[in-house]
């Protein structure tokens, strides 16, 4: 079996013919563990269009004789919480079992802990092999556990409306008098059940829901959001989706959120009905809409329930602690 040599990845630094594996493998591991990802070529646009400011390591496993690359990490700081990251790693399926995410692990704790990070947080399907690898960790918890659910998209509702409220939804770019209103809804997102285990706390206005519109059209991606509008015109209820441009037969669905003093109106029920005639129409070859909900979150899981969302698969969130006097090697 030939050897396996792990690096640090700084992808402005190296070719663009080896980003392109890269983010294959990254996009691989991710669209397997959560159902969707962005195509690899979306990706590499997005690491490419990356500011150098940005506090993001990577790291590649590749086979010394072949140059293949075999696995892939990558660890993004918390901007709330310096010495917490959250981290990915992928090996590549032919590639399992061989040592490759012992390797990468490795090399990434002295990496990190170089860069002033104790905690990392990462997500692992319930009863994979990625779920025994993080549980060989000293310092390891559970912190929750998360639903894969798919929506198989139905022909548009019928036409239904809500008493106070209007409809508004746009591509991309939040209109100008709606975006401090549309900035609070994105604040409350923090009062979902362990939503601060997944989100740093966030105090964002007009500013920052700009920054954020860049991150999420990052890429080939298409940025959709649908809102309820209430009768001064302020967001009442949001609920935020993605498509690739590249690969148009999903989607994926991110936040929901309805203001607390317009919780108990069916709201976020409606928002997500009209997103999904809205994609439906927007988007003719779409056939599934994907998301993540907190098994917790029972209001979420009730909606989704109605919309027809399914639960596909498990995960849990872990976090690994970095233990002073033991190894922190999987044993
Ligand atoms: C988790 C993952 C990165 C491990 O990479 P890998 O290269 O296969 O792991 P290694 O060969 O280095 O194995 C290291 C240890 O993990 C554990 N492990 C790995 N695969 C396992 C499996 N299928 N069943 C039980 N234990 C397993 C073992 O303890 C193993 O040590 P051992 O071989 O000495 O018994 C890889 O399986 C993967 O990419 N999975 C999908 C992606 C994913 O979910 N990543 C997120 C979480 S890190």
């Amino acid at each position: 079996m030939s050897r396996v040599v792990v690096a640090e990845f700084v992808p402005s630094e190296d070719s663009a013919p080896v980003l392109r594996q890269w983010c294959e493998v990254f996009s691989e591991g991710q669209r397997r563990l959560s159902g969707t990802a962005p195509t690899a070529a979306a990706l590499a646009d997005m690491i490419e269009a990356e500011d150098d400011s940005i506090d993001v390591w990577r790291w590649i496993a590749r086979d010394a004789d072949t140059d293949e690359v075999l696995g892939i990490a990558q660890a993004r700081r918390n901007s709330a919480e310096a010495d917490l990251a959250e981290f990915r790693m992928y090996v590549t399926p032919h590639a399992q079992r061989r040592g490759v995410g012992r390797a990468l692990s490795e090399l990434v704790e002295v990496d990190i802990t170089g860069f002033g990070v104790r905690r990392i947080r990462v997500t692992a399907l319930v009863g994979s092999a990625a779920e025994h690898f993080l549980h060989k960790f000293d310092g390891h918890r559970v912190l929750l556990r998360l639903a894969n659910q798919v929506q198989h998209l139905s022909p548009p509702t019928a036409e239904s409306d809500r008493p106070g409220y209007r409809i508004v939804s746009w591509r991309n770019r939040t209109p100008d008098e709606l975006v401090h209103s549309f900035a609070e809804a994105l604040n409350r997102l923090l009062d979902a059940p362990g939503a601060e285990l997944q989100m740093p706390e966030r105090n964002w206005g007009a500013d920052e829901v700009r920054s954020w519109e860049q991150k999420m059209t990052g890429g080939s991606q298409v940025l959709l959001v649908c809102c309820a509008v209430d009768g001064v015109g302020e967001v009442a209820a949001a609920t935020v989706v993605t498509v690739d441009e590249h690969d148009c037969t999903h989607a994926s669905q991110h936040d929901t959120v309805v203001l607390p003093q317009h919780r108990g109106h069916g709201l976020a029920q409606w928002v997500k009905e009209q997103q999904a005639a809205v994609l439906a129409a927007e988007f003719p070859l779409l056939q599934k809409i994907h998301t993540t909900v907190n098994t917790e979150n029972h209001p979420m899981l009730t909606v989704n329930r109605s919309l027809g969302y399914r639960t596909v698969a498990e995960r849990i969130l872990v976090e690994i602690r970095r233990v002073e006097s033991a190894s922190h090697k999987p044993r």
